[in-house]
């Protein structure tokens, strides 16, 4: 049987993988600033997170959600600490394309109503509702049309409130990622956040926060959209929250209550993939890697704007983005072949850096000297 082919991919075989690091079949060491699409958050096989994950393993992985799960509520409590949201309820999930399924169904049977907001550029994930909201084409099956989802330009206020003023008693919910990450790392500002809020009071919408890649502490703040200082209604996250381990939840604010059946899942919130949500927030409290991502996001942006040749250095904590002018073209795949360097990419011309929350400035460095060496090479053969 062959793969069904979806993605073009990078020749690399990864077999071993630490921290920051990651290792191919050859023996040769990568510095990895991808982190696999925003999902290493404490850094490759903690050694916290693989004791917690061991240790799990021998004791139970898996049973149904219809049995009391300790661990579940714990994850809930940490998670609100940590958070800040501790009035909300979770719902764990498997996916960040799930949990914003989940946010989005929740928020419909919350008021009845069936319209809802995105933005332009926005990715909230591929299965059916998720992919509706989701500003891509391409991404999107005939099956998966329909004239319930209303596209409005990210961050205008006007648009924003003109629509509302139309069709407020008509809309369920808004769905927004704080910092745009397929997108091109784009932030949501501040009082762009803040409308949103003031509208969905005013008219009963719900606001959705996609947090599954912009969550998890990766913007320095544990939720991006938290920069603005209002709350959503419900967040969404899966992404940074196993390191890998496959694990997601919304969170939702008290005043949604919760009916019987309305939600469920078979695999969401399994002794394991606890263990595994547990060992991160436990390591993101230890390490205090909300502050590391702040601290090595700004050394980073700091240098990157520095450069000349890089242009529109943005994003926060640890999601960082820059355009690549077209002479420069090569760069992200050079800095891969020639410096072992992973970063993420957006298109058509977008670098994004995703690294591990736990990313050393030592190796922000490195990967600041790499990109002017491979710069330089650029325009020498140029
Ligand atoms: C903002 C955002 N929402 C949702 C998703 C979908 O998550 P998953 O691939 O886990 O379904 C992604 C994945 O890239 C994402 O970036």
């Amino acid at each position: 049987m062959n793969l069904f082919d979806v993605y073009p991919l990078n020749d690399v075989t990864i077999v071993k993988a630490k921290g920051s690091y990651v290792w191919d079949d050859q023996g040769n060491q990568y510095l990895d600033l991808y982190g696999g699409h925003a999902v290493i958050s404490i850094g490759h096989t903690h050694p916290h997170w693989v004791k917690r994950i061991e240790e799990q393993l021998e004791k139970i992985s898996f049973y149904s959600n219809s049995i009391q799960i300790p661990l579940q509520k714990e994850l809930a409590g940490k998670l609100g600490t940590i958070s800040g949201k501790e009035d909300y309820q979770l719902f764990l999930c498997n996916s960040g394309a799930e949990a914003n399924e989940n946010a989005l169904k929740l928020a419909s049977f919350h008021n009845g109503r069936k319209k809802v907001v995105a933005f332009t550029k926005a990715f909230h994930g591929r299965t059916s509702l998720a992919v509706s909201v989701t500003d891509n084409k391409n991404y999107v099956a005939p099956v998966n049309e329909t004239d319930n989802v209303a596209f409005l330009p990210f961050n205008d206020e006007e648009a924003l409130e003109d629509y509302f003023t139309r069709h407020g008693k008509e809309i369920s919910s808004v769905i927004i990622e704080g910092i745009q990450g397929v997108g091109g790392i784009n932030v949501a500002s501040e009082s762009f956040l803040k409308l949103i809020r003031t509208l969905c009071d005013k008219y009963g919408a719900v606001y959705i926060a996609d947090s599954v890649q912009c969550g998890y502490g990766r913007s320095g703040k544990f939720f991006s959209h938290d920069f603005a200082g209002v709350n959503a209604d419900i967040y969404s996250m899966a992404k940074g929250m196993g390191n890998g381990f496959p694990v997601a939840g919304i969170i939702i604010a008290p005043h949604i209550k919760p009916k019987h059946f309305q939600l469920g899942t078979t695999f969401g919130g399994n002794h394991l993939a606890c263990a595994a949500a547990l060992a991160v927030l436990e390591v993101i409290r230890e390490e205090k890697l909300l502050g590391n991502a702040t601290m090595v996001g700004k050394y980073l942006r700091e240098q990157l704007a520095a450069i000349p040749e890089i242009k529109n250095v943005r994003g926060r904590g640890l999601m960082i983005g820059f355009d690549v002018p077209e002479e420069l073209g090569p760069l992200k795949k050079n800095l891969l072949a020639h410096q072992k360097i992973f970063t993420g990419e957006a298109k058509p011309n977008v670098i994004r850096l995703l690294p591990s929350l736990a990313l050393k400035k030592k190796d922000a460095e490195e990967f600041i000297d790499a990109l002017k060496e491979e710069i330089a090479a650029i325009h020498e053969t140029a």
